[in-house]
């Protein structure tokens, strides 16, 4: 459920008509809803009720500092993946305390800010990272709370680009490697254990993967309490899917208490990391049709936002609903709605039933994650502006980029 709906024949955003955003605020626009974010993020801090628990938000779905400062108020912890993205926690008020740090690739420099920022735990993804994380906590005299991310091995039945919990995947310690990496944290004098945690794949529709993941997980925690070591949390990732079609993913409360069942008495304080399902029907594109034409019969709907503004159709063949902002009355038409940019790949959907004339409204729901966080400029296209509404309000919450900011930091040749 979001907060998206018709009212009298004209889509609005919780109390506000979207036609009136777009006229004020421009196409094309990203608009986010607060009492969604709110919602879900509640949803999931709810489903883990009195158990020990810790609701991280994977910043990396969505990381505009008014969609953080609005989870940070409601004492959301964060899952972030960059020193960048820690800085963006902290500038939107975000409690260094709550945050974990995932990704393969971090530097040292980025370790270093972690640790005098004073983050929860650094995800550890290799023997090498533990290594270097020994060596930046040492030289600052700190020691570096650590989780290992293992890799279990489940086929979380997702996109290949998105499935990350396979052994053949970049992603974590191999299984088989786990309790040795253990002994390896113990075995460096600046690092502390604090947990486990797992990360199998994103838009996962099913619990099935889950509670394998969580099966295998808890079996290490359980070899390792017999080698007498003690880990103070699990952290299960993201990856709970939303419906973008026809999905049926689980509600985090069935999600929640499948995972607190196979959980048992053990004395876990448990992580959670949702970035989609916080953000994704939290937020709209909205963009206008400049031209329709028809080529060997095909009909085109050709609009003002493109695959620089949202990749996931380009990229992933994702599809989204796209929706008619003031629906006409009329016989609907097939259409492939198209951006600008000079790629056959550039497209938001295809085939889509809809009733058109130019300069009409479009809006493509469930893209408050992965949208406007990977955008580009490609084709020299400003990136477009955020707009975050709240009851009968709505704010700017990031302007439209300007043209001269696209080549700031370029320079001729002397
Ligand atoms: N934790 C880790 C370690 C992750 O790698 C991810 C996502 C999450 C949490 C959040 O997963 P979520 O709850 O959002 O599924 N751009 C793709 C999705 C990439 C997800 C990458 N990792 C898309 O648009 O579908």
């Amino acid at each position: 459920m979001d907060h998206f709906q018709y009212q009298a024949q004209a889509l609005y955003a919780e109390d506000c008509a979207v036609a009136d955003l777009a006229a004020q605020y421009g196409t094309p626009l990203y608009i986010y809803s607060r009492a969604t974010l709110e919602r879900h993020w509640h949803a999931f801090d709810r489903a883990v009720a009195s158990h020990p628990h810790l609701i991280c938000y994977a910043v990396k779905a969505n990381s505009n500092l008014a969609v953080l400062n609005v989870l940070a108020r409601l004492g959301s912890g964060f899952d972030i993946v960059s020193g960048g993205e820690l800085t963006r926690v902290i500038t939107a008020g975000g409690d260094p305390a709550k945050v974990v740090f995932s990704g393969v690739g971090k530097t040292a420099a980025e370790m270093k800010l972690a640790l005098e920022l004073g983050i929860y735990c650094f995800n550890v993804e290799s023997r090498a990272e533990l290594e270097l994380l020994n060596e930046v906590a040492g030289s600052l005299g700190k020691q570096a709370p650590v989780s290992l991310r293992i890799n279990p091995d489940v086929d979380a039945g997702t996109h290949p680009y998105i499935s990350t919990g396979l052994k053949e995947n970049k992603f974590g310690i191999a299984m088989d490697e786990a309790e040795e990496a253990f002994l390896q944290v113990q075995s460096l004098p600046h690092l502390a254990i604090k947990g486990a945690d797992c990360h199998i794949g994103s838009q996962l529709t099913e619990l099935r993967p889950f509670l394998d993941a969580m099966d295998r997980m808890l079996a290490l925690i359980d070899r390792l309490a017999e080698k007498g070591i003690v880990i103070e949390h699990l952290d299960v990732g993201g990856g709970l899917g939303v419906t973008y079609d026809e999905e049926t993913p689980p509600q985090p409360d069935k999600y929640a208490a499948a995972l607190l069942e196979r959980l048992g008495e053990r004395p876990l304080k448990l992580i959670f990391e949702p970035g989609r399902a916080i953000a994704a029907n939290a937020g709209i594109f909205v963009t206008q049709v400049l031209f329709q034409k028809e080529n060997a019969g095909k009909h085109f709907a050709i609009v003002d936002g493109a695959m620089n503004d949202l990749i996931r159709p380009s990229l992933y063949s994702a599809w989204q609903q796209i929706i008619p902002v003031q629906p006409r009355e009329g016989e609907s038409r097939e259409y492939d709605i198209v951006g600008p940019v000079c790629e056959t790949g550039d497209f938001l959907g295809k085939s889509r039933a809809l009733v058109l004339q130019a300069h009409d409204l479009l809006a493509v729901r469930s893209s408050g994650a992965y949208g406007f966080v990977m955008s580009s400029n490609y084709n020299t296209r400003p990136r477009a502006a955020e707009v975050m509404v709240d009851g009968s309000e709505h704010y700017l919450v990031r302007e439209r980029e300007k043209l001269e900011q696209l080549w700031q930091g370029e320079h001729l040749l002397p």
